[in-house]
């Protein structure tokens, strides 16, 4: 009989090789993404050089939106804003234009019209060429609430904002990015996709399915010289927050909506799946660890003292 132990332990040795090479370029990716905000200077017009002038970020008078909008200013993109308001719309405008010179345009959209809003944007784009699609844009309960508790309309808000709009975004873009041989799309989600979210039922089953639509989309588009990022931050300190002082006030693992941007934006074309910040990124790894269940109950546990530390506010 054929000895086929050689056989056996080279293909052994070659796999563990694959692995640990695998996972040394990952560390070296994260450990060049979390250290890039340090040295901006080599990283600015790099996106412009790889993705093209011009970039469109939804939801973005106000928090990460906002943020990451002036990250990609600061990096010399031309933006798009898209929000409801016209005049934090302009706010916002002139903030960016006096620190960086770069042209900006605005889109009074609301995302809750749905594809009315979609054909909208698309009109006003008309044929300037998107480099970055930021769909940020995203709705959540006014605070931790049970299903039968939230109104039927905010429901079909969230549904139509946090999964039309980035649907429809996305659709109405990819394909001339595509034709071009390039471009960014960075669809946001949530660290509440990672189980179920018990009192934010709808919220966390919207972002599972940002997550599940982007990662496909990344193997549809691979092949197309695309990037496609996945950013699932878990507690950013903005007003989506504000019903607990908790998560609406920065901390180490709360960062405020600049610095969380200043890493997230360096993470654009180094890691296609991120929390886009390193405290978050430790926050996400021991998440995972429990099963399901257990991280189900503890979410849910967590909402419920969010939505205790609400009611108490409002009777002060
Ligand atoms: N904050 C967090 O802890 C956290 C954590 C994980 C994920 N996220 C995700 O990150 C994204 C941004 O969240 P954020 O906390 O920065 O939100 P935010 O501070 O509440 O800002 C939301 C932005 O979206 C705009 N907007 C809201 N509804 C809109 C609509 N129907 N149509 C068009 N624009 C609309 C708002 O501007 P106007 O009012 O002017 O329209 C504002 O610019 C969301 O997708 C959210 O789910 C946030």
């Amino acid at each position: 009989m054929v000895d086929v132990t050689p056989i056996v332990l080279l293909l052994g040795s070659l796999l563990a090789i694959y692995y640990l090479v695998e996972i040394f370029w990952n560390l070296l990716k994260i450990i060049r993404a979390y250290l890039a905000p340090l040295f901006l200077a080599h990283e600015e017009s790099s996106l412009v050089k790889k993705y093209g002038s011009w970039a469109l970020v939804t939801g973005s008078t106000d928090g990460i939106g906002k943020a990451y909008a002036r990250e990609l200013a600061k990096r010399g993109l031309n933006l798009i804003l898209v929000s409801r308001n016209l005049e934090k719309l302009q706010n916002t405008q002139r903030e960016i234009e006096n620190l960086y010179r770069v042209k900006i345009k605005l889109i009074q959209a609301d995302f809750s019209l749905g594809k009315k809003a979609v054909d909208l944007v698309k009109e006003e784009v008309g044929k300037l060429p998107i480099g970055i699609l930021v769909n940020n844009v995203g709705k959540q309960y006014d605070y931790p609430m049970y299903l039968g508790e939230v109104p039927e309309e905010e429901l079909w808000d969230i549904i139509k904002v946090n999964v039309g709009a980035v649907t429809l975004m996305c659709k109405a873009f990819i394909e001339g990015m595509a034709l071009h041989g390039r471009g960014a799309i960075v669809n946001v989600s949530s660290g509440s996709e990672l189980q179920p979210l018990p009192l934010m039922t709808v919220y966390a089953a919207t972002k599972t399915y940002v997550k599940s639509f982007t990662k496909a989309l990344q193997h549809e588009y691979a092949s197309r010289g695309l990037t496609i990022q996945h950013l699932a931050p878990m507690f950013v300190a903005t007003k989506m927050n504000h019903f607990s002082d908790k998560i609406y006030r920065k901390s180490l693992f709360v960062p405020d909506p600049e610095n969380y941007a200043k890493y997230a934006v360096s993470m654009l074309g180094v890691l296609d799946d991120t929390t886009g910040y390193w405290a978050h990124g430790i926050q996400t790894f021991f998440t995972k660890l429990p099963p399901e269940a257990i991280r189900t109950y503890i979410g849910g546990y967590m909402n419920s003292l969010f939505r205790e530390e609400y009611m108490q506010a409002l009777k002060r």
